[in-house]
């Protein structure tokens, strides 16, 4: 299998330590104390964004109109339903912060949320979620077979407003993220349950399956507006480790979030077994003592209605949540340094502003 390459890429832009310092968490048994990560909003980007989010939500519903009435229906269950829209936020602010965004960008902005929306439709199915931006998930209402359908719609629309914008290197862009986020998806998927995954094929699948996504926003927003090179790759590392940031927060969520504010059930990723860092972290810091309880809940996947509860116990009792949290800091650290090239004024704050949400976000 052809490996990803996710966290040699971060290491280089690291200075060769990122992949040391995660390691090192990895055995750290003290969690320093909670409270001084920095409290961010998506608040400051969202409101100068407002106008553009405004043609973009637009566009948005022009372009998911089809004679066939079960795909408009399906996709306005979730795109009505809201969501953060970061990833288009990302996009405009790509190009905002070269003094750009016009119509091109508007486009790859609607382009970049119709393939996070057709990931999400695919993603519930895949993972047996039920609940999704507060709503019960589609493929509870229309079917697997329906919501992969309307996933592969959204997907196809995707390159449509692309095209449209005429731009081959933001296609590139977009086309190889479609690709390697389906990669990350299969990779996880074959690594389920795996008591004993490696934190670097762990990064390897977040950085595809989620990362990679903002990486290509923020790159395809500053490629429409004219990005020089060194532009177009400082704002792909922004993302890259935005990205990254973002699930290490949302693995932690699974685990310490309520789902009244998640709008999704907290406990899907023990339910189906996955492993990501907070359960990875738990299995190896709470030793023999649990190992039974792992490799019964997680490995055979036999699970009673309480076992959640005790792993949640174990996760945070061990110090679990604290630690990927911790890491995930550093990520948005690393967002943040990535645009330390850039001018931008009030758009570059915005954007930092974002690494923080997106590590103390609660929803
Ligand atoms: C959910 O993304 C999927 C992940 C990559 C964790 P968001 O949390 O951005 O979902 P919405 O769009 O706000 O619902
Ligand atoms: C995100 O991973 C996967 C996607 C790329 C859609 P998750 O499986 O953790 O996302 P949620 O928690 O279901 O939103
Ligand atoms: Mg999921
Ligand atoms: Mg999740």
């Amino acid at each position: 299998m052809r490996r990803l390459t996710y966290p040699a890429r971060i290491e280089r832009r690291n200075g060769g330590c990122a992949e040391t310092r995660l390691l090192d968490a990895m055995s750290a048994i003290v969690d320093r104390p909670a409270g001084r990560r920095p409290q961010g909003s998506a608040d400051p980007l969202a409101r100068l964004a407002q106008a553009d989010m405004a043609r973009v939500d637009a566009l948005i519903h022009e372009r998911m109109t089809s004679e066939v009435p079960v795909i408009p229906q399906l996709a306005d269950h979730l795109v009505s339903a809201g969501g953060k829209r970061l990833r288009p936020l990302v996009a405009i602010a790509g190009g905002r912060i070269l003094g750009g965004g016009g119509d091109g960008c508007l486009k790859l902005a609607a382009a970049v949320e119709f393939i996070h929306t057709a990931t999400l439709l695919h993603d519930d199915v895949v993972d047996g979620s039920r609940l999704r931006r507060g709503k019960v998930a589609a493929h509870l209402i229309w079917g697997g077979a329906s919501s992969v359908l309307v996933g592969d719609f959204l997907f196809a629309r995707a390159f449509e407003l692309m095209v449209d914008t005429g731009s081959m290197a933001a296609l590139r862009i977009l086309a190889r993220a479609s690709s390697v986020i389906a990669e990350g998806e299969v990779l996880q998927l074959t690594r389920a349950h795996d008591l004993n995954l490696d934190q670097d094929t762990y990064l390897e699948i977040i950085g595809a399956k989620t990362a990679e996504l903002f990486a290509a926003a923020a790159e395809a927003g500053g490629i429409s507006a004219g990005a020089r090179p060194e532009q177009a790759a400082a704002l792909r590392a922004y993302g890259m480790n935005l990205g990254l940031a973002f699930q290490l927060a949302d693995d932690v969520l699974d685990y310490g979030g309520e789902s009244g504010a998640l709008g999704k059930n907290a406990g899907d990723d023990f339910r189906e077994g996955k492993a990501t860092l907070p359960l990875l972290l738990a299995i190896a810091r709470s030793g023999p003592r649990e190992a039974a309880f792992w490799e019964r809940a997680v490995g055979r996947l036999e699970q009673t209605e309480a076992d959640f509860r005790r792993a949640r116990e174990i996760v945070i009792g061990v110090g679990a949540l604290e630690a990927t949290l911790d890491r995930a800091a550093e990520y948005a650290e690393a967002a943040k340094a990535a645009l330390a090239g850039l001018s931008g004024g009030e758009w570059k704050a915005a954007l930092e502003t974002l690494a923080d949400f997106s590590v103390s976000r609660t929803a």
